[in-house]
C-alpha cells in the first residue's frame, strides 16, 4: 500500500481527495501548509507527495524545491487553478513529475497518482534487478555498448510499460526512430498501432487534417471524411518526429490532447477521445525555440515528461566497431557478398572520424564500402569518408570553420592535435605553430585527457 501525502489548505478540498484517495486503497496523511507537510515527510515513509501550489506561508513551489532537496527521487504532483499554468509550469521546471489545473475530476488525479507511482517503482525495480545481476541491456537491432547508450535503454526499459509522453532529443541520424520503436515495441501497446507523423515532411495546411482527421466539407475538396493520425493510433503509440517544426497555430489543439487526450475532427463537433502514448523527437535544440516564443512552453512541459538524450556518435566512438560489424554482417548479407570483416587499417579509419551524420552516415559508409569491396574483407581502401563541407583539400577562400555537428570546443581540440602531428610530438614546436605558450598548449592537452610527459618533449 502506498501512502500518499495531501497538502491543502482548503478544508473541503482537502476532505474530498482524502475521502478518495483512501477508497482507492492509498494510506493518506494531510498537511494544510508546507511546514507540517515537511515535518510529515521527515516523520514517515510517503511515497508520493500532491501539493496545492498556493499555500499559507511558504508558497507550493517552494515546498516543491523544498521537497526535492530531501528526497529527489520522491514522485510530487502539484495542483493549481486555470489561468496560474505558468506556475504550473515553473513547478515542472522544480521538479514536479505532473500537474493537475482545478478544477479537476477524481478519476483524473487518480489516473495521474497511478502513473507517478509506477514511473517510480519501475525505476527503482530496475536499478535494484540490473544491479543484483550486473547485466547489460540487449534490445534486438540496438548496438549499445557505451555507458551512455546503456542508460539510454535503462530509461527505455523503465518508462516504457508506462503510458507516459517520451521526448527523444539528438542529432540527425543518432537513433531517435531507432528507439521511439523500440519504446513502443516494449509497451503494453506492441500489438496496437505505431504512427509515425513528421511534422517538417507535412505542409502546415494539411498537418492539421493529417494529425486530427477531417468531416465532409470541412474545408473545399474535403468531399468525404477522413481519420486523423491519432485516431489510427489509438491503443497504440503516436510518433511526432521533429516536433520543433510543429506550427503554432496546431500547437494549442495538440496541447489539449496531450492533457485531455480528446480533440474534434476539422469541420467536427464531435468531440473524440483515444488512448494513445505519446513519443515525441526533435533534432533541435527547443529552448532556444522556447525563447524566442515559437514554441509554447505549456507544450513543451506536457511533452517533457520523460526526456531521452541520444548522444552523438562522437562521444561513444567505443561503439563504432560495434556498429560496424553489424551493418557489415546486414549489408553483406542483402547484398549476397561473402565479407567476413573489417581489417584494423579499415577500423582506424572509422574510429578516427567524427561522423556529423553520425550513426546513419556509418550505415552508409559500410553500405558504399561493401558495394566497392571486391575482398573478403573490407579494407581502407573501400572506405570513403564524406569530408568534403568541412576539410578542403586545397586553401580555401573562405575562413575554417568547424565541420557541421562539431563544437567550436571539439574543432579546437583537432587542431591541437593536428598540430602535435605536424610537429613530431614535440609540444613546444606545436605550441608556436598555433601561437600559444607551451603553459597554455599544456594546459588544453590536460583539459584534452592527454597526459603529460613533462619531459618527454624538452
Ligand atoms: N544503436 C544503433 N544500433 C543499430 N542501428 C542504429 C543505432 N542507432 C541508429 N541506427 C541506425 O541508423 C539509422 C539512423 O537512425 P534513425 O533513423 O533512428 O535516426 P534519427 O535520430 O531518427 O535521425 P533523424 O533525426 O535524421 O530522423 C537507422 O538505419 C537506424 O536503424
Ligand atoms: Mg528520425
Amino acid at each position: 500500500m502506498s501512502t500518499l501525502l495531501i497538502v491543502e489548505d482548503e478544508p473541503k478540498m482537502q476532505r474530498l481527495l482524502e475521502l478518495n484517495l483512501s477508497e482507492e486503497g492509498y494510506s493518506v496523511e494531510c498537511a494544510q501548509d508546507a511546514e507540517s507537510g515537511l515535518r510529515l515527510l521527515r516523520q514517515g515513509k510517503i511515497d508520493l507527495v500532491l501539493t496545492d501550489l498556493k499555500l499559507p506561508g511558504m508558497n507550493g513551489l517552494e515546498f516543491l524545491q523544498a521537497v526535492k532537496r530531501s528526497n529527489a527521487h520522491l514522485p510530487v504532483i502539484v495542483m493549481t487553478a486555470y489561468g496560474t499554468v505558468e506556475t504550473a509550469v515553473e513547478a515542472m521546471k522544480a521538479g514536479a513529475g505532473d500537474y493537475v489545473l482545478k478544477p479537476f475530476s477524481m478519476e483524473e488525479i487518480k489516473l495521474l497518482i497511478r502513473k507517478e507511482l509506477d514511473v517510480h517503482n519501475l525505476r527503482e525495480e530496475n536499478v535494484t534487478l540490473r544491479e543484483a545481476l550486473g547485466k547489460r541491456l540487449e534490445f534486438k537491432n540496438i548496438i549499445a555498448r557505451s555507458p551512455k547508450m546503456q542508460e539510454v535503454l535503462a530509461t527505455v526499459e523503465r518508462v516504457a510499460p508506462t503510458n507516459s509522453t517520451v521526448f527523444l532529443g539528438g542529432e540527425s541520424g543518432v537513433g531517435k526512430d531507432l528507439i521511439a520503436r523500440a519504446l513502443h515495441q516494449h509497451s503494453r501497446r506492441a500489438a496496437g498501432p505505431f504512427i509515425k507523423i513528421n511534422c517538417t515532411a507535412i505542409p502546415e495546411s494539411l498537418l492539421e487534417s493529417e494529425l486530427f482527421g477531417y468531416e465532409k466539407g470541412a474545408f473545399t475538396g474535403a468531399v468525404g471524411s477522413k481519420p486523423g493520425k491519432f485516431e489510427l493510433a489509438d491503443k497504440g503509440t503516436i510518433f511526432l518526429d521533429e516536433i520543433g517544426d510543429m506550427p503554432g497555430s496546431i500547437q494549442a489543439k495538440l496541447l489539449r490532447v496531450l492533457q485531455d487526450r480528446e480533440f474534434e475532427r476539422l469541420g467536427g463537433t464531435k468531440t473524440l477521445r483515444v488512448d494513445v502514448r505519446v513519443v515525441a523527437a526533435t533534432n533541435q535544440d527547443l529552448r532556444a525555440a522556447l525563447e524566442q516564443r515559437t514554441f509554447r512552453e505549456d507544450l513543451y512541459y506536457r511533452l517533457n515528461v520523460v526526456p531521452i538524450n541520444i548522444p552523438p556518435l562522437r562521444e561513444r566512438k567505443e561503439e563504432i566497431p560495434y556498429l560496424a560489424d553489424f551493418f557489415l554482417d546486414r549489408l553483406a548479407r542483402e547484398a549476397g557478398k561473402q565479407l567476413t570483416g573489417i581489417t584494423p587499417e579499415a577500423m582506424r579509419l572509422l574510429k578516427d572520424f567524427h561522423w556529423p551524420g553520425n550513426v546513419r552516415e556509418l550505415e552508409n559508409v559500410i553500405e558504399r564500402a561493401v558495394a566497392l569491396s571486391t575482398g573478403t574483407s573490407l579494407d581502407a581502401g573501400d572506405i570513403q569518408l564524406d569530408v568534403s563541407p568541412s576539410a578542403p583539400s586545397r586553401p580555401s577562400t573562405t575562413a575554417p570553420f568547424p565541420p557541421q555537428g562539431m563544437t567550436l570546443e571539439q574543432f579546437e581540440d583537432e587542431i591541437i592535435k593536428e598540430a602535435l602531428r605536424r610537429a613530431g610530438g614535440n609540444k613546444s614546436q606545436a605550441a608556436r605553430l598555433l601561437g600559444l605558450s607551451r603553459n597554455a598548449l599544456r594546459y588544453r592537452l590536460s583539459k584534452m585527457g592527454v597526459p603529460d610527459e613533462e619531459n618527454s618533449s624538452q
